[in-house]
C-alpha cells in the first residue's frame, strides 16, 4: 500500500516527500514538473511525469501501487497569475483536480490530504483568523482552492471520501535537501535573501502605508518542514478514523515585511538594500491564522517556525544552491 503525493516535486511537496520516506511511508509521486523540480525528489521514488487529469494514469498508478491515501499539492499557486490568466487556474486548480477525485474514488481511494490555502479567506475580518471565518477569495487562486474544498465537502457526504483540507499562511525556509525554487521568484524571504547576496539589487517593498505598526503587510510564516509535519499527522488522523475537517497551519504570530528583512539583516550579516514601492495588487494588510485546531485535533507542534530559524535555513539552502536546482 502506498501514498500517492501529486506535485511531489514542488516545494512543499518535495519536503513532505523527504518526511514520508523517513517515516517509512510507500511514496509515489505525481507531477508535471510544470513547475516542480525533478532533481528536488530521491531518484529511487517511484515518479510518474503526467497530469492529475490524466485518468488511465492516475488508475493505473492506483492499481499498480495500491494507492491507500493521496497528498495533493500539484496545483499553480501565483496570486497575482491568477488574476490574469483565471481559466488558467480553474482549469489546473479545479477541474483537473476534480478529474483526479473521480479517479481516486474510482479506484476506492477514501483519503486525501489537501492542500488549501489562507487566500481562500481574502480580506480577513478578524485577526487572527479560525477556521470558523468566512471565506470569501479575492482572487481566482484561492477561488480554485475554495471550490476544491466544497467539492471533496460533497465527495465525502456522497462517497465517504475523507480529508483534510490544510490551510496554509506563508510557506518559507528549507531542509537540508529540499530549498525554494519558483520561476519567476516571488515571494519576500527568497527575494530578501536574492538582494543580500546581490543577485537582485535590492528587495521592493510592496507598501508602506498600510495600517500595521510599520506601515508593511504582516504575515503570518511558517517553516516549510513544519508544514511537512502537518500533512503527516493528517495523514494519520484519516487512517485512525478522523473525520473530514479544515486546519489553519500558521503560528499565530504576524511579521511585518520591514520586521523580515531586519531579521534577514541579522541572520546573514549584512545589511540589504530595499526600495519602498507602491502595494501589489491583491495583498491583504494582514494575514495571521489562528492554529489552535490543529495543534488540538492533529497534535500538530511546529518546532522550526521562528522567524531568524526560518531564514537562516533558507539561507544555508541558498548558499549551496545559488541557481536552485538548476546547478544540482
Ligand atoms: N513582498 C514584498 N516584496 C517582494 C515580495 C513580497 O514587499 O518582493 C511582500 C508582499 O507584498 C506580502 C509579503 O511580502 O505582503 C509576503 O509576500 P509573498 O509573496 O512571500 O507571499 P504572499 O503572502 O503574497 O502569498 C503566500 C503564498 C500564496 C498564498 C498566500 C496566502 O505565496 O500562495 O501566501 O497567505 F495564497
Amino acid at each position: 500500500m502506498a501514498v500517492l503525493v501529486t506535485g511531489g516535486a514542488g516545494y512543499i511537496g518535495s519536503v513532505t516527500v523527504e518526511l514520508l520516506q523517513q517515516e517509512g511511508e510507500d511514496v509515489v509521486i505525481l507531477d508535471n514538473l510544470d513547475r516542480g523540480h525533478r532533481e528536488s525528489v530521491d531518484p529511487s521514488l517511484p515518479f510518474y511525469e503526467g497530469g492529475i487529469g490524466d485518468r488511465k494514469l492516475v488508475a493505473r498508478i492506483a492499481r499498480e501501487h495500491r494507492i491507500e491515501s493521496c497528498v495533493h499539492f500539484a496545483a499553480l499557486a501565483y496570486v497575482g497569475e491568477s488574476v490574469g490568466e483565471p481559466l488558467r487556474y480553474f482549469d489546473n486548480n479545479t477541474a483537473q483536480g476534480i478529474a483526479l477525485l473521480e479517479s481516486l474514488v474510482v479506484a476506492g481511494v477514501r483519503r486525501v490530504v489537501f492542500s488549501s490555502t489562507a487566500a481562500t479567506y481574502g480580506e480577513p475580518e478578524q485577526s487572527p483568523i479560525p477556521e470558523t471565518h468566512r471565506q470569501l477569495p479575492t482572487n481566482p487562486y484561492g477561488w480554485s482552492k475554495y471550490f476544491m474544498e466544497r467539492v471533496l465537502q460533497s465527495c465525502d457526504h456522497a462517497h465517504g471520501l475523507k480529508f483534510a483540507a490544510l490551510r496554509y499562511f506563508n510557506a518559507c525556509g528549507a531542509t537540508a535537501r529540499c530549498g525554494e525554487h519558483h520561476e519567476p521568484e516571488t515571494h519576500l524571504i527568497p527575494i530578501v535573501l536574492f538582494a543580500a547576496t546581490g543577485k537582485w539589487p535590492h528587495v521592493s517593498i510592496f507598501g508602506t502605508d498600510y495600517p500595521t505598526p510599520d506601515g508593511t503587510a504582516i504575515r503570518d510564516y511558517i517553516h516549510v518542514a513544519d508544514l511537512a509535519s502537518a500533512h503527516l499527522l493528517a495523514l494519520k488522523h484519516l487512517r485512525g478514523g478522523g473525520d473530514s475537517d479544515c486546519f489553519n497551519l500558521g503560528t499565530g504570530h504576524g511579521y511585518s515585511v520591514k520586521k523580515v528583512i531586519e531579521t534577514a539583516e541579522r541572520v546573514v550579516g549584512r545589511p540589504i538594500p530595499t526600495q519602498a514601492a507602491g502595494r501589489r495588487a491583491g495583498d491583504p494588510s494582514r494575514l495571521v491564522a489562528t492554529s489552535d485546531k490543529a495543534r488540538r485535533i492533529l497534535g500538530w507542534n511546529p518546532q522550526r517556525s521562528d522567524l531568524a530559524t526560518i531564514i537562516q535555513s533558507a539561507w544555508d539552502w541558498h548558499q549551496k544552491h545559488p541557481d536552485g536546482y538548476a546547478n544540482g
